[in-house]
């Protein structure tokens, strides 16, 4: 079916970019907000920290404008925890919770709907250096606390929540859950059981937005890395098929079924390392299955037999020689999204919500103050093209959101890989004057917004 701009994106398609609350909004110890695991990261030779980031906490006003302008219906964000409880746990600061009030407040005025990551990698200081983060119960429980907290106080403006951003990157890299796996008595067991408690903290969060906020959304999230065998040799084909279930289906059938499955537990249970399930585990997950799902999409690699060595951190993956790949590597696969996403409508039949896709680039001002990021353009529109084609065989995508919208720091802590439509004039550590100018790529974005996704070619 075709909308009145005579393309398949349905009206009321949400439109917009996505960030965190640590790439952009700065003030990191303002207002009372406590250290969180970002603040406490050594910073690399020559690289930004994270202290003012590009000052979207004093700035936000006038970003909004500008995302008005755009056109946007829609921007993520991430609300930063040591903002609302500075030690993780124990007293509330209200004057955290009142940035955010008047942050959704400004965006609702303006058109556009807050969507909201309620953890993504930043985890309170104080709860790593305790409790070891997720790898404590205690630590879920906290976080069943905070999400309480602000499905309370926000539960007015905000309907759309994710509950951890890209959380298939528990195993893998569990110290942005703010937890340390060295000195283990059994390191894969310990990832698994922080996986498992993410899961936890993630059920606890859906049970509880659907109790408190009438008409509350929440998805369950992973990086969809899509994968390919390396030849059509059919090892290569299996090993690619076992890699995606350890990679993508897992998260998501859990997050959709509300239960582990099989080709999971029969794996972990053959090493040893099933998690420690609580009384209730099983039953909480079973009855708190997401209302929707939503992936980052940046890349694909493919998968050999080979290499593959059967463990979480699926050593078989590798380039894809038929790519090109961006400055840090990151292969450009238009194609890889559509396959992401009529897998997933084939496999769950939910909707679906692209909350990140984008390029990073390094760039600087030209002498007419802006930035002609054609590559940028045509890396966006290639997405959206294979997007739509996704939706026109059938698969139910309801809102598209670029990563970044001004530029931020990226999640390694460089500056200088720039994702926006809007520069932000500072260098890796010379902050400048933090002024705002329009790339190219903005006034293509916002006709691809005008129209509804039909105009994706720059005149
Ligand atoms: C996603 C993260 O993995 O990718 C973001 O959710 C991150 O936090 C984004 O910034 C882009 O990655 P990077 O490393 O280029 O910043």
């Amino acid at each position: 079916m075709e909308n009145k701009h005579g393309n398949v994106i349905p009206d009321g398609f949400f439109w917009g970019g996505a960030v965190t609350s640590f790439q952009t909004e700065g003030a990191w110890n303002e207002d009372g907000k406590g250290p969180s695991i970002v603040d406490a990261r050594p910073v690399k030779e020559g690289q930004s920290d994270w202290k003012v980031a590009v000052d979207f906490y004093h700035r936000y006003k006038e970003d909004i404008a500008l995302f008005k302008e755009l056109g946007f219906t829609a921007y993520r964000t991430s609300i930063s925890w040591s903002r609302i409880f500075p030690d993780g746990e124990g007293e509330v600061n209200e004057k955290g919770l009142q940035f955010y009030d008047d942050l959704f407040d400004e965006l609702l005025a303006n058109g556009i709907q807050p969507i909201v990551t309620l953890y993504h990698f930043d985890l309170p200081l104080a709860l790593a250096e305790k409790y070891n983060g997720f790898a404590s119960r205690k630590v879920v429980e906290l976080f069943h606390t905070y999400a309480r907290t602000v499905f309370t106080r926000y539960r007015n403006k905000v309907k759309y929540w994710l509950t951890f951003n890209e959380q298939n990157l528990v195993v893998t890299n569990p110290q942005f859950w703010g937890v340390k796996t060295e000195g283990a008595e059994n390191e894969e067991a310990l990832r698994y059981q922080v996986t498992h408690n993410a899961f936890i903290a993630h059920a606890k969060a859906v049970q509880s937005l659907h109790e408190l906020v009438p008409g509350g959304q929440m998805a369950g999230m992973v990086t969809y890395m899509a994968t390919y065998p390396n030849t059509c040799k059919p090892e290569d084909a299996i090993a690619n098929m076992k890699a995606k279930e350890l990679l993508i289906d897992f998260y998501f059938d859990v997050f959709s079924h509300g239960e582990y499955p099989t080709y999971v537990t029969r794996n972990l249970k053959r090493k040893g390392i099933m998690p420690v399930f609580e009384d209730g585990d099983a039953e909480l997950l079973k009855a708190n299955t997401v209302d929707y799902l939503s992936i980052s999409y940046y890349q694909s690699q493919t998968v050999s037999a080979e290499i593959i060595n059967g463990s979480h951190l699926i050593e078989g993956v590798t380039p894809n020689p038929h790519l090109k790949a961006n400055e840090w590597g990151w292969s450009i696969d238009p194609i890889g999204l559509r396959v992401a996403l009529k897998d997933m409508h084939a496999r769950y039949r939910l909707p679906i919500f692209i909350t990140e896709n984008g390029i990073g680039v390094r760039e600087e001002l030209n002498e007419t103050n802006t930035v002609v990021d054609d590559y940028r353009i045509q890396y966006l529109s290639e997405h959206i093209k294979q997007m739509k084609l996704a939706i026109e065989e059938g698969v139910d995508v309801f809102g598209y959101l670029t990563w970044g919208s001004t530029d931020l720091i990226s999640s390694g802590g460089q500056f200088e890989k720039r994702y926006g439509f809007i520069y932000v004039n500072r260098g890796e550590t010379d902050l400048r004057d933090l002024r705002r100018y329009k790339k190219k790529s903005f006034d293509w974005y916002k006709r691809v917004i005008a129209t509804n996704g039909a105009e994706l070619d720059f005149k």
